[in-house]
């Protein structure tokens, strides 16, 4: 499926009336399904006091990294950069944390609310350099929707 073709399907998922935690979960579900190398589809948020991520709504394989520092992993430094972190090859990386020997590529897109960066969308893929620009703008998009739910 198109990403124009995703948008409206993310917009009436953020307008319907369940929690906002289930909004999450199916904006995960309908990506991951959506897009055949969204292979994890995952949210973090800030706790800025504790300086540390916490795992929100996901699809795709368990995860033993519930709580990420800011500075730590690719989530960890976009919690510090605010900006877009595409990985084309994780194995790349040295500041990385692995979830599963089948992961080949990340994309993570910080999630702002009046500017401040909350948290994030975190993209696994079992291919190697599947993430363009278009991956980028669409996902902005839809944390950008996201952002009206806060
Ligand atoms: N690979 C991430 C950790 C989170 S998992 O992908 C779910 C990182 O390096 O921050």
């Amino acid at each position: 499926m198109q990403f124009e073709d995703l948008k409206p399907k993310v917009i009436s998922i953020v307008n319907s009336e369940i929690t906002r935690d289930e909004k999450l979960l199916e904006i995960c579900k309908l990506l991951n399904a959506s897009i055949e190398y969204y292979n994890w589809v995952g949210f973090y948020f800030a706790n800025h006091e504790a300086k540390t991520l916490h795992l929100g709504p996901y699809v795709g394989a368990e995860t033993d990294h519930t709580v990420i520092p800011f500075g730590k992993g690719i989530c960890g430094q976009v919690a510090e950069s605010n900006s877009n972190f595409v990985v084309p090859d994780v194995s790349a990386q040295d500041n990385y944390i692995a979830c599963s020997f089948t992961v080949k590529s990340e994309i993570v897109v910080p999630l702002f609310v009046n500017g401040v960066n909350i948290g994030q969308i975190d993209i696994d893929s079992h291919v190697i350099d599947p993430f363009t620009e278009k991956d980028e703008r669409f996902l902005e998009f839809v944390n950008k929707q996201i952002a009206t739910l806060f």
